[in-house]
């Protein structure tokens, strides 16, 4: 990171910042996702009964320094609409699973929940969005904690059992338009479960299940476990949050290239040590404000 050079001192996306100060370019040299087989048949699920939405816990994102539903416009919200922009567009223009996206970090402690958690209810608020929060981080699920949630079955049930109707894991909240999956119960093999052909089915059956949803994958740090990898050949976008004082350029590209399975990757600077004057998100802001 020290060899990087200094952020440009022009306005650009959060997101194009990012990408030149670690200079990548995404998508460049990444492999296409492949075609998509066919697996086997995933029998019909029996509808779920409407389940009671949960309440969000509004103090403790407060607490946590994340964004609250129908909170005051802070910095960090206005960030994390120029993040929720750049996704959209690219989900607009995506071809294979435009609409899920993974949110991962080479190693632990990136700020992965943070920012998938934060997303989640900054595109929640968009009014033709139906966002579904997924748990992918197994061994670690920290979603319904962080949003004050019950936990229970989830998407490793689902995909163990065919016979669970992962809808009837859908924890539906009490902020308009957000969902939340949890993680579910681990077993030795939650690589193979994700890699294979049922995940796919799965995972297009949730997509599929409402044109309007939207997913965002919080992951496993890529080089501490093999799940995010198998699952962004699942995602048509792939978020990598890049800790500003902590993420060394080598795990960087290291993380990167694990990802070839999705050719969609950006980069979100997640700046958590710089506050001054209280942001804590996006230290081209604090560059260009200050110079
Ligand atoms: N931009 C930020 N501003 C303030 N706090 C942050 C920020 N980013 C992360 N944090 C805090 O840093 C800690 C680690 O963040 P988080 O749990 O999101 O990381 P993670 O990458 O999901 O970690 P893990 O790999 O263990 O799942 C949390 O306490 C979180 O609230
Ligand atoms: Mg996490």
């Amino acid at each position: 990171m020290n060899s990087a050079p200094p952020p440009p001192r022009r306005r650009g996306s959060l997101l194009e910042r990012a990408v030149e100060r670690y200079g990548f370019q995404p998508g460049v040299g990444l492999r296409p996702v492949g075609q998509a087989t066919a697996g086997p048949p995933v029998p019909d699920p029996v509808p779920a009964p409407a389940r009671a939405p949960e309440p969000i816990d509004r103090e403790r994102l407060a607490e946590r320094g994340m964004l609250v539903p129908n909170g005051p416009v802070s910095a960090l919200a206005e960030e994390f609409r120029l993040v929720k922009r750049q996704l959209l567009t690219a989900a607009r223009e995506g071809e294979a699973r435009p609409r899920s996206v993974l949110v991962c970090s080479a190693q632990p402690n990136e700020g992965k929940t943070f920012c998938a958690v934060n997303l989640a209810l900054s595109l929640a608020a968009e009014r033709d969005l139906e966002v579904l929060l997924v748990d992918a981080d197994f061994a670690k699920p920290d979603v319904p904690d962080t949003l004050g949630l019950p936990t229970g079955p989830g998407l490793l049930d689902a995909l163990a059992d065919p016979t669970v109707d992962v809808e009837s894991c859908v924890i539906p909240t009490d902020v308009p338009h957000l969902s939340v999956l949890p993680a579910g119960t681990r077993s030795d093999n939650d690589t193979e479960l994700l890699a294979s052909d049922r995940a796919r089915a799965l995972l297009d059956r949730l997509e599929q299940a409402n044109p309007r949803r939207l997913m965002v994958f919080d992951s496993a740090p890529v080089l501490a476990a093999s799940t995010a990898a198998a699952l962004a050949e699942h995602v048509g976008q792939v978020l990598m949050v890049v800790r500003a004082d902590r993420t060394s350029e080598s795990d960087l590209r290291e993380a990167v290239g694990l990802l070839d399975g999705c050719d969609t990757i950006q980069l979100l600077l997640n700046a958590v040590s710089l506050q001054p004057r209280g942001r804590r998100f996006g230290s081209y802001y604090e560059a260009e404000e200050e110079a």
